[in-house]
């Protein structure tokens, strides 16, 4: 399989009011297409600036990244986005928000209509479509920037900290339905987040980054099958990956 994103020696330093911040790097890496990879680390280790910039939102300071054996080095309109919390616009229905993507894109909304109405139906909203986001639930809301994010089919999605807003029931049954999206469709993801057991239940690999300035400090493969169910997420082995990933924390002193 071949690589989809490939960083090399990546770094980023802010310039401040106090002076430069070194947010993260130089990190190298590489996700494979298909591949579902977490970079798990504390706050403020980099990871948002990591997203923005495999986006093309963001330069790196020093270093390159490629999609696809092409550098970054602006907006990529090819991958899928979704953040910390939903960006859902009021004026529209929950189906017009997912058809805000393709719009936005120039393309007809009646040719991928039904996608989109499969999509929501694939997460349980399929009985929403015509309400607005105020209507919905904080999860609900998060589902449809999952369907908005998927219905152009991009071979690449970046998501960061997509379940950081929601309360710890909510979080556990979306972590469900984004597994079931990504098995359903496999794509190369690149996932943000800060919780141990939800890299491990959705990734093939866990890339620990350290506090700032965030450096990888460990990759480790999960070799769990999919889907990660209640029965897997209790299994030694699963909760044996939880253990090791908490242990390098406790070492930084985050935990
Ligand atoms: N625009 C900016 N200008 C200056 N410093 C910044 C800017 N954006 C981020 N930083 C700094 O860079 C560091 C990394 O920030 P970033 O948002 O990438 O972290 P994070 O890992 O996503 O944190 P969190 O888990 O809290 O979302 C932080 O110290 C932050 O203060
Ligand atoms: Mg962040």
């Amino acid at each position: 399989m071949c690589d989809s994103i490939t960083l090399y020696g990546v770094k980023k330093v802010y310039d401040s009011r106090n002076g430069p911040v070194h947010a993260i790097g130089p990190a190298d890496l590489s996700i494979r297409k298909g591949e579902f990879v977490s970079f798990l680390g504390p706050s403020g280790c980099g990871k948002s600036t990591l997203v923005l910039m495999v986006a093309g939102l963001l330069p790196p300071t020093e270093g390159e990244i490629r999609i696809d054996g092409v550098v970054v080095n602006e907006p990529r309109t090819d991958v899928g986005i979704v953040f910390q919390t939903p960006v859902l616009v009021d004026w529209r229905s929950v189906l017009g928000n997912v058809l805000l993507q393709v719009e936005l894109r120039g393309l007809d909304p009646a040719q991928y209509r039904a996608h989109a109405v499969e999509l929501l139906e694939s997460v349980g909203l399929g009985e929403f479509l015509k309400q607005r986001p105020y209507e919905l639930s904080g999860g609900m809301q998060q589902r449809t920037a999952f369907c908005r994010a998927l219905l152009h089919d991009p071979p690449i999605v970046l998501m960061d900290e997509p379940l950081g807003a929601l309360d710890a029931m909510t979080r556990t049954r979306l972590r469900d339905d984004l597994e079931k999206l990504w098995l359903g469709s496999p794509k190369s993801v690149l996932f943000v987040t800060h919780d141990i057991s939800e890299a491990v239940q959705l990734s093939d690999r866990v890339v620990v980054i350290t506090p700032r300035p965030g450096r990888v400090e460990r990759e480790i493969t999960v070799d769990l099958p999919h889907p990660r169910d209640f029965d897997v997420r209790q299994s030694p082995e699963f909760l044996g990956y939880v253990k090791d990933i908490s242990d390098i924390f406790m070492q930084y002193g985050v935990i």
